[in-house]
């Protein structure tokens, strides 16, 4: 036990770190994160209560509620493969947040070796049965949207490679590095939901895009962005995090605020557009 110098001395010093601009940066990133984090859950949620319900059940037409091709009669492999990835998109929407808190990382490193490893595997799975539904079937809305969609498919099997291959090597930084960039590849579509709903809101209703057809320019964008812009931010965090001086890391802080109240309000659409009316 420290002597109640040494504990003022502690308290002001841990008071102090909290409001430094590295405190601050720290703050508003966990902020953001525990934001998405409750939004994934209530996604995860969804893809359990409407999917698994329905698979427990037998009822294969109420696959059909939101997806196009959800179930087909005397489609055999479609069915499987679709079925396969909605399973996929379940365990990884949990399983991916999971992976990126410290304290769990900390006290639990046999969970994060475990759970890393199931992760990569449903990477892996959503995104190779995602691109062949793609190839399957006509895609609901452009081609071009569709063919997005798939690249961002194509980064998560990349990006997984990397993950793998650095934690194998030992290279924790890098490793996390592309953990990070795993996480938002994976996390695209869920950021095509929230993008969207958060365009819908704010727009109060479609405004570029058809939604009968589901085409037109505002989508083409949001499904480019859907992975592009998390990227892209992420590489700001990287830059500003390593970064020596204060003022980055306050104007980054400030820009996470932004963030997370554009990533609540998407998760909020979509939770009550999207998701709530299927609990
Ligand atoms: C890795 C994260 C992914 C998750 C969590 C995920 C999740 C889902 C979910 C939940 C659905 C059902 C629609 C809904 O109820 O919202 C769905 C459908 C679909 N997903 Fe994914 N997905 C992922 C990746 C991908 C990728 C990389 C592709 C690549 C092309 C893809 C292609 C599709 C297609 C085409 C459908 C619609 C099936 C149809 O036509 O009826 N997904 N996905």
């Amino acid at each position: 036990m420290g002597s109640p110098i040494q504990i003022k001395k502690h308290g002001i010093s841990t008071l102090f770190n909290r409001y430094s601009a590295e405190g601050l940066l720290k703050l508003n990133t966990e902020i953001w994160f525990v934001t998405a984090f409750i939004g994934q859950v209530i996604f995860a949620a969804y893809i359990i209560k409407l999917y698994g319900g329905a698979s427990f059940r037998g009822d294969w037409e109420a696959w059909n509620s939101f997806m196009p091709h959800g179930y087909q009669e005397g489609r055999l492999w479609s069915n499987a493969i679709v079925f396969l990835h909605i399973f996929m998109a379940g365990v990884i929407t949990i399983g991916g947040p999971l992976q990126l808190i410290p304290a769990l990382r900390k006290h639990f490193p046999a969970f994060h070796r475990i759970n890393g490893r199931i992760y990569l595997g449903v990477a892996l799975l959503t995104s190779i049965t995602g691109i062949l539904i793609n190839l399957l079937n006509k895609p609901l809305g452009s081609q071009l949207n569709a063919n997005l969609t798939a690249f961002n498919g194509v980064l998560i099997i990349v990006f997984s490679y990397f993950v793998y291959s650095r934690a194998k090597s030992s290279m924790v930084s890098s490793h996390r590095r592309w953990g990070l960039r795993l996480f938002m590849a994976a996390s695209g579509v869920w950021f095509f939901r929230i993008g969207l709903m958060f365009w819908l809101l704010v727009n109060s209703g479609p405004v570029g895009f058809d939604p009968e057809t589901f085409e037109g320019p505002a989508l083409t964008i949001l499904n480019a962005a859907q992975f592009i812009l998390p990227l892209a931010f992420l590489e700001m965090y990287f830059r500003v995090e390593k970064s020596g001086r204060d003022l980055p890391k306050v104007f980054y802080s400030m820009l996470l605020i932004l963030l997370t109240l554009v990533t609540a309000t998407g998760i909020f659409g979509a939770s009550m557009m999207l998701w709530f009316p299927y609990f």
